[in-house]
């Protein structure tokens, strides 16, 4: 687990011109669904028995906080867990403070959790996650009757939370296009007494919507004619502890899949990848690029859509992706980035002000890395140009801002540019992905320490 004070020393990558890349790569547990079944597991009364759980550097910090707060998370097997929790309202106000590492989802969530119920917790990170805004979670939560201090206008950790007593329900609408936000007012909805009203403009992942029904929650959909939609939560709620199947991450299958459409002859598979129609939209920016991606064998699996991929080398052309389908691809622009390096032509990607607070300034973190590596890029208010080429250069050494995603994209790109691409740290990579460097080299990808 990382610790704010102790943080890994950083470790550089380099990634090379590859073979094609053969193989079927067994991606990790969905990070947000992760998140989300310890969180309810810590919440319902009973037993909750999870299984395929990212076993992860944020997900792990997240088990640490929730012991926190009274509820038992025991590891059994990989991917493996048992939770039992409290019941809502029954957490008790933690110890010490909780560190929750580079974990934004993590740590949102969890203030959503306890905000109704009058307990005190102290929040703090890693460096990234401290330099992350706080207030888009904190602020819409006073409404429940929540208090707190932070670090400045950002209310950035540490931040210390006080839950509200005897909070009553609210109507509120989510001013920004993030599903944490949502989530957080959503679970403290769980104990404000009455139905809470939670509305927003944009659809983002509805992974904590699903999860509540299956726990028990008394939670209703209604779309809205904006295209938006209003969730009505009613409280108390009592959550009943159960199985969870945690489907495999497509944010984590984005770094193979484009590294098999850029690596001439490769094909590759990804077995049962979680397809829900929210998360999907780089799937749908790379079909009309032109990748060939085969999606088979479309079922569910915990109350999710599942598939399997097969995806083939092919030939890109840019494309210009529509600012609405950001929230359907938030965390894919590093890897979409990379893709449209090796495309023909110029690929423009609308509406890109949340990059901008994710685990670095992702739009500032792209630019340099593929200016670095000889790709042009225009960034014109929030949206960027990348402009694509024959032969990406490569070269370039990559500041990776301790964010995992833009590590993995930039290795990814090394895989096809005529030079290496080196990153100056992958240790965040254990956050969302541990076994990356070694999914990608038995596909045939070298890494190699510089
Ligand atoms: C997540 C929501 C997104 C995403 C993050 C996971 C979630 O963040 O970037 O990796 O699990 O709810 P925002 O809610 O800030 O868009």
């Amino acid at each position: 687990m990382h610790n704010a004070n102790s943080a890994p020393p950083p470790k550089a990558l380099s990634a090379r011109r590859s073979g094609p890349l053969k193989g079927t790569v067994p991606v990790p547990g969905d990070k947000s669904i992760s998140q989300r079944a310890l969180i309810l597991g810590a919440l319902a009364e009973g037993e909750t028995r999870i299984s395929g759980l990212l076993e992860s550097g944020d997900v792990h910090s997240t088990a640490g906080a929730l012991r926190g707060f009274g509820a038992e998370l025991t590891a059994e097997g990989p991917g493996r867990w048992r939770v039992v929790g409290t019941g809502v309202g029954n957490w008790r106000s933690p110890r010490s403070e909780l560190d929750f590492g580079n974990s934004g989802t993590g740590s949102r969530l969890v203030m959503g959790a306890m905000a109704t119920t009058p307990i005190t917790a102290t929040f703090t990170g890693d460096a990234s996650l401290k330099s992350r805004p706080m207030a888009r979670v904190v602020a819409p939560l006073e409404a429940f009757g929540v208090t707190y201090e932070g670090q400045g206008p950002k209310a950035l950790m540490p931040l210390t939370l006080h839950g509200a007593r005897d909070a009553q329900a609210i109507a509120a609408e989510v001013a920004t296009a993030s599903a944490q936000v949502k989530s957080a007012l959503l679970l403290a909805a769980l104990n404000a007494k009455g139905v809470s009203h939670i509305s927003q403009a944009w659809l983002t992942r509805d992974h904590s919507e699903k999860m509540l029904k299956a726990f028990g929650a008394r939670i209703h959909v209604t779309s809205c004619h904006d295209g938006g939609e209003t969730i009505a939560v009613e409280g108390p709620a009592r959550l009943k502890g159960c199985a969870v199947e945690v489907p495999r991450d497509p944010s984590s299958a984005a770094f193979a899949i484009v590294a098999a459409l850029i690596v001439p002859g490769s094909e590759i598979s990804l077995p049962a990848i979680l397809l829900n129609p929210r998360r999907i939209g780089l799937l749908e920016t790379l079909r009309e690029m032109g990748a060939h991606i085969d999606v088979k064998n479309i079922r569910s699996s915990g109350g999710e859509d599942i598939g399997d991929l097969v995806v083939h080398h092919s030939s890109l052309r840019g494309v210009t992706v529509p600012g609405w389908r950001a929230p359907s691809m938030i965390d894919e622009y590093p890897i979409l980035a990379v893709a449209a390096s090796f495309a023909q032509g110029r690929t423009v990607m609308h509406g890109l002000e949340e990059l901008r607070v994710k685990e670095s300034d992702r739009l500032a973190a792209i630019v340099a890395g593929l200016t670095a590596n000889g790709v042009a890029t225009e960034v014109t208010g929030d949206d960027l140009t990348v402009i694509g080429m024959d032969e990406v250069p490569g070269g370039g050494t990559v500041t990776t801002h301790m964010d995992h995603r833009i590590a993995m994209s930039f290795l990814t790109m090394g895989l096809a540019s005529q030079e290496p691409v080196m990153v100056d740290d992958v240790t965040m990579i254990a956050t969302s992905f541990p076994e990356y460097q070694d999914l990608m080299s038995g596909l045939g990808a070298v890494m190699e320490a510089p």
